[in-house]
């Protein structure tokens, strides 16, 4: 269509030249008075606007009835050159009510999982406040609100988490520099020392010096989650391996347990917001089910590959390969 358009363009075009060359050379040879030769150029200006507007028209008229329907782009396309752009709308679009829809969710689930601990908070406070609760019990109600409290404070600390890694980089924000994994994952596990202990898990960190382009906090973070939801979903007497190695495509950070390990039916869905393969244990221990999704959103933001591999009741490896820091 617009190739067509383009030789009408030129037809028109030339014609127009062809005309106002005629009536300059009729002029000159004396064949017409000057008025007259005033006048028709003047008519030939009046078509000329006349076919120019017809013409523009027809080029955009399809245009304003495609915008009327974007629903129906594809079949509404004027030109077909204009198929490409459309795609492009399309996609952009789908991806636009793709993350609307998770936002939504996030919203709602965030909404409910905020709810369940005040609930209780709540309830345990009214029953000490009424009365109702027996001057023995004061002591184990403040406990239980206590932990729930504490449960609430945890699930701020990931959602905010999150809406960070949502973010876009924030202007003037500390740069990813090349740092070594290593000694960052030694200090991390070093952090749930405390926690392997109470678990009765033992945890360990080894493996080569290697630099990853990154920022101190997100590798924390990231070594952080996968490290503590191998001490929790374990056993006692337990283990949890921690490993880097270089690799031909980069650095490979590996988090390996003999812990419960995970169904084959949740390993597609635990990187999800909010998702728990084994709720009442996530529950028990505090879980807020964002670990892994905080996990996922680091990966992404490195451009890393993340693998699972998990057998019930054998154990879980996670990996991360990070591309290469130079
Ligand atoms: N190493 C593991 N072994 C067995 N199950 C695991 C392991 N890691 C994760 N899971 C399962 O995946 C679910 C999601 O993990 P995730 O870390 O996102 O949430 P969480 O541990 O429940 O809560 P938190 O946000 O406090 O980390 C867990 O609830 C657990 O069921
Ligand atoms: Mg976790």
């Amino acid at each position: 269509m617009a190739k067509k358009l383009f030789w009408l363009f030129m037809l028109v075009g030339v014609e127009f030249a062809i005309a106002g060359a005629l009536l300059a050379a009729a002029y000159a040879a004396g064949l017409l008075p000057v008025w007259l030769a005033a006048l028709l150029l003047a008519a030939l200006l009046v078509v000329l606007v006349i076919v120019a507007k017809r013409l523009s028209d027809r080029l955009l008229f399809p245009l304003v009835d495609m915008a009327k329907d974007l629903d129906e782009l594809e079949k509404n396309a004027p030109y077909p050159e204009l198929l490409p752009f459309i795609e492009t709308l399309r996609r952009q679009q789908v991806q636009k009510d793709e993350n609307l829809r998770q936002r939504q969710e996030f919203s709602a689930n965030v909404s409910h999982e905020l709810k369940t601990p005040l609930t209780s908070i709540s309830g345990y406070a009214e029953m000490i406040e009424t009365g109702i609760a027996k001057e023995e019990d004061v002591k184990e109600f403040a406990g239980k609100i206590h932990a729930e409290a504490g449960r609430l404070i945890d699930l701020i600390r990931d959602i905010i988490k999150i809406s960070e890694l949502d973010e876009a980089e924030p202007e003037g924000g500390e740069e990813m520099q090349p740092l070594d994994i290593l000694s960052i994952a030694q200090d991390t596990a070093g952090m749930l020392a405390f926690n392997a202990e109470r678990a009765e898990v033992s945890i360990s960190v080894s493996g080569c010096y290697a630099q990853v382009k990154s920022r101190r906090e997100l590798l924390e973070e990231l070594i952080y989650n996968l490290c503590d939801n191998a001490i929790r979903y374990n056993r006692p007497g337990g283990w949890v391996r921690v490993t880097v190695a270089k690799a031909a495509a980069g650095v490979l950070l590996t988090v390996a347990d003999n812990g419960i390990g995970i169904p084959a039916e949740h390993q597609e869905r635990i990187f999800e917001r909010f998702y728990r393969a084994d709720k009442s244990r996530s529950k028990a221990s505090g879980g807020t089910g964002l670990g892994l999704a905080i996990v996922k959103h680091i990966v992404l933001k490195h451009g890393a590959e993340l693998k699972l591999q998990s057998a019930e009741g054998q154990g879980t490896e996670i990996s991360v390969l990070f591309p290469p820091a130079a």
